[in-house]
């Protein structure tokens, strides 16, 4: 809110958030406080907005202890949310089935190793030949501190590590485009440590000059002026109120020792720095879900899906190579067929939990309502994937000192992700692109267009050191038929009406939560689904 100097405040902090409150009711109240960082504390922020409160399911919970032990629950799909339905559940002692069409767990969540086939949609197959010990995460590969995902991954002893998604070293390429020209430092690999010295530097600059010469006079006192200069002074590292450049922005000659003063390189003109929008990158890393630490579990993603796949008892409850092929709901329950070794089979159950991605489900024969199949076929496939380079000599620490992170360019690899694990070793896996410009492009050419692409960063080792890699299109991966989901038009009537039962069916998934695109996402679903499934049950108990 903007004010004049001199004219008293037409709203207080107090009057507007009674307006909100009069407006939205109670939780837009919250809602806003929270925006506003009125809560005291992150837990209590948490605990307004609902989502932090989960408690397991407990056959106590029931008035007959035994009779979660005697509801059967087939769970559809054994990827993050089904998985967690399959275990919290069982932690009640629920007799869970969990039906999965692939040969192993995590559906998304996958790791990609020496070995691994990858068979897409129009029956294109890789094999992974990377060495032995060296894998990349084809889908999920960074987890925020304050997902949900890290406490079960210390729950189900999942070992995890840093996941360096900003690094000073890493890079910005912006090349020119048939509408945008990015001046000098066009088609220039720049350090994000350059570039944030340089870009925070002349915007300092600006912002300095502007309090001092009183620009601002009309919303600042003179005492706030003054403190606004000393800020900039101290964020942009300016002398005098210049930016000037300093050793912020690294060295073209690095400091050492005796007389080694070290040598910094001139920046270029605010002009160039500006021209070169490389500023416009810098919010990626305040996001809520970006901001450093991230993490990652040791040895791949598909470590928590390992985990919890043997915390629900492996395979004694998981049937693998398992497709749906119907879901019918029942008088008193559900009666689900798949194919298994060539034949039809059937799993009747008193609940199902499907966790089967839209997509795919939409196509699976039913008996939902008309509704639920209406609604199934709203969410579109979000279109992305991914190529792992696997590289003769970690040349990227080597020769350019860059540990983990991610370079940003304008071209349409998107990023190219350095190995945030076996730092110092000899080889390693780099992700080449995360984009959805190649899905329908042919496996060898898009090796050959990523390359290129990083060659222009990286120059000829890009592609002499490469030995080989593999590539993921999720629109063109069976069983999962895209990366995400999106919900046109934002989260509707039919993202409303999924949320609850079909019958004796239960929706989970990430599509199913604000948390799209991430692990976070299906375990907060799951939670949701399994605790109003065991409600169920225990009101249809104390009933009868
Ligand atoms: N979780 C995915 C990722 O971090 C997709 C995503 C990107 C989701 C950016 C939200 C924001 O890459």
């Amino acid at each position: 809110m903007t004010t004049t100097a001199g004219t008293p405040h037409t709203h207080t902090r107090r009057s507007f958030l009674t307006r909100v409150g009069a407006v939205g009711g109670a939780s837009a109240l919250y809602g806003t406080m929270e925006a506003l960082g009125l809560f005291a504390s992150p837990a209590e922020a948490a605990q307004a907005a609902g989502t932090r409160d989960f408690a397991p399911p407990r056959a106590a919970d029931l008035p007959d202890a035994a009779r979660a032990r005697g509801t059967k629950v087939v769970i559809l799909g054994a990827g993050t949310a089904g998985l967690t339905a399959a275990y919290e559940l069982g932690k009640a002692g629920y007799d869970c089935t969990v039906l999965e069409a692939r040969d192993r767990p995590g559906g998304r969540a996958k790791t990609i190793r020496r070995g691994d086939r990858l068979t897409d949609t129009d029956g294109v197959t890789q094999v992974c030949r990377f060495d032995e010990g060296l894998y990349f995460n084809a889908g999920p590969a960074r987890i925020p501190n304050h997902h949900v995902t890290l406490d079960y991954c210390r729950e189900l002893g999942v070992p995890i590590e840093a996941l360096v998604n900003a690094n000073a070293e890493s890079l910005y390429f912006h090349e020119n485009t048939g509408s945008t020209n990015y001046g000098e430092l066009a088609s220039t690999a720049v350090t994000h440590r350059q570039a944030k010295a340089d870009v925070y530097g002349y915007i300092s600059e600006l912002l300095a000059q502007a309090a001092d010469q009183g620009a601002l006079d009309d919303v600042l006192s003179p005492a706030d002026a003054d403190r606004v200069v000393a800020f900039a002074e101290n964020f942009g590292g300016l002398s005098g109120g210049k930016y000037l450049g300093n050793g912020r922005r690294g060295y073209v000659d690095a400091p050492g020792a005796g007389h080694d003063a070290g040598v910094v390189g001139t920046p270029p003109s605010m002009t160039a720095i500006l021209q070169s929008q490389f500023g416009s990158r810098f919010s990626f890393e305040f996001g809520w879900d970006q901001a450093m630490m991230m993490w990652q579990p040791v040895g791949g993603m598909d470590r928590i899906s390992a985990a919890l796949a043997s915390a629900v008892g492996g395979k004694r409850r998981i049937t693998y190579n398992a497709p749906v092929t119907r879901i019918e709901n029942t008088a008193d329950g559900v009666r689900v067929s798949y194919r298994l070794n060539g034949r039809t089979r059937i799993v009747d159950a008193d609940y199902c939990v499907a966790t089967i991605p839209p997509m795919v489900l939409k196509a699976i024969p039913t008996n939902f309502s008309q509704t639920t199949k209406d609604a199934l076929a709203v969410p579109t496939a979000a279109n992305t994937g991914k190529i792992g380079l696997q590289y003769a000599r970690r040349w990227w620490e080597e020769d350019d000192k860059i540990f983990g992170g991610i370079t940003a360019t304008n071209m349409d690899i998107s990023g190219i992700w350095y190995p945030s694990s076996g730092f110092l070793g000899r080889k390693g896996v780099v992700v080449g692109y995360y984009s959805g410009s190649y899905t329908n492009l042919a496996v060898a050419d898009r090796e050959t267009r990523a390359v290129a692409q990083g060659v222009k960063i990286h120059g000829a080792k890009y592609r002499d050191e490469l030995e080989t890699s593999i590539s993921i299109a999720w629109p063109k991966e069976p069983y999962s038929l895209g990366g995400w989901v999106s919900w046109p038009g934002g989260r509707g009537a039919a993202y409303d009406h999924l949320l609850r039962p079909d019958g004796n069916t239960y929706f989970a998934g990430d599509h199913l939560s604000y948390l799209i695109a991430w692990q976070a996402g299906a375990f907060e679903s799951a939670r949701l689904a399994v605790t109003a499934l065991h409600e169920r049950v225990a009101a249809t108990a104390a009933a009868s």
